[in-house]
């Protein structure tokens, strides 16, 4: 099972503790890797807008302490979203991708929709609501390491991954002392009963049901039209601002894909 990391932590209660810029700078900066890492996701279009940072500090000056800190988490996040096993790798590779996708769609369509105020609980929302599939993935991966005769079809991968992965991604991220509400997400981000007061949850499902729409996910199925989707009915999101999202998400991939 994957650990969240304890420094993630750290941070995340200095910043609740209302800590200084140059503290969290400091702290950060002792990590080289991750220095260059937390840089370059900022100043990618996916995550900053036009304004580019040079150092940790800079970046927590234009992007605010809470979206740095969500890029550190998804530092963390992404060296967990490894595989050995090659049929699984490419499960792994696209769970990534969506979750990065989602995150930053969940944040950009916060802001856009006038939710400001919730735009970096949205990223991080949008970054591990399914982070129950990677739990799936590693599980597959320990029953096929240990039997080399077990072979494992890609229906079956994505039965597995579709049907479990909520419940799986709550118990962990409940495990992890995570908050509630972003557990509730990834317990909540498939069900056909759900809060249409919950703005959190409604941006989540819309970007991850619109990054399903153009296949980046690790278990597609058919998807309906956004404009048909409750969610957006709840938001009141226009068609011109579901073109905008769905532009955001590709050109975001294709960001991603290009790094
Ligand atoms: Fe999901
Ligand atoms: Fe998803």
């Amino acid at each position: 099972m994957p650990v969240f990391p304890e420094a993630a932590f750290e941070l995340q209660q200095l910043a609740t503790d209302g800590t200084s810029i140059d503290h969290v700078a400091k702290l950060i900066g002792m990590d080289q890797a991750l220095t260059l890492q937390v840089l370059k996701m900022a100043n990618s279009a996916l995550f900053s807008g036009s304004h580019k940072v040079s150092t940790i500090r800079d970046a927590v000056m234009r992007l605010g302490l809470d979206h740095v800190l969500n890029l550190v988490i998804c530092t963390y996040q992404q060296g967990l979203y490894k595989s050995s096993n090659l049929k699984l790798r490419n499960y792994t590779y696209m769970a990534w991708i969506h979750a990065l996708i989602t995150a930053a769609g969940s944040r950009w369509l916060a802001r856009e929709l006038g939710y400001a105020e919730i735009r970096d609980k949205a990223f991080l929302s949008g970054l591990l609501h399914d982070i129950g599939k990677l739990v799936l993935i590693k599980a597959l991966e320990a029953i096929t390491s240990k039997n080399s005769k077990v072979t494992l079809s890609d229906e079956i991968i994505g039965k597995i991954l579709a049907t479990l992965h909520s419940e799986e991604g709550y118990m962990l991220m409940d495990e992890w002392s995570i908050p509630s509400a972003y557990c509730n997400i990834a317990l909540e981000h498939h069900k056909q009963e759900f809060d249409t007061e919950n703005h959190l949850l409604l941006i989540v499902r819309v970007v991850n049901h619109a990054c399903k729409r153009e296949g980046i996910s690790a278990s597609n199925g058919e998807q309906p039209l956004l404009s048909d989707l409750p969610e957006v009915k709840a938001l009141d999101i226009d068609s011109d601002t579901l073109d905008k999202l769905d532009n955001f998400i590709l050109e975001g991939v294709e960001t991603e894909i290009r790094i």
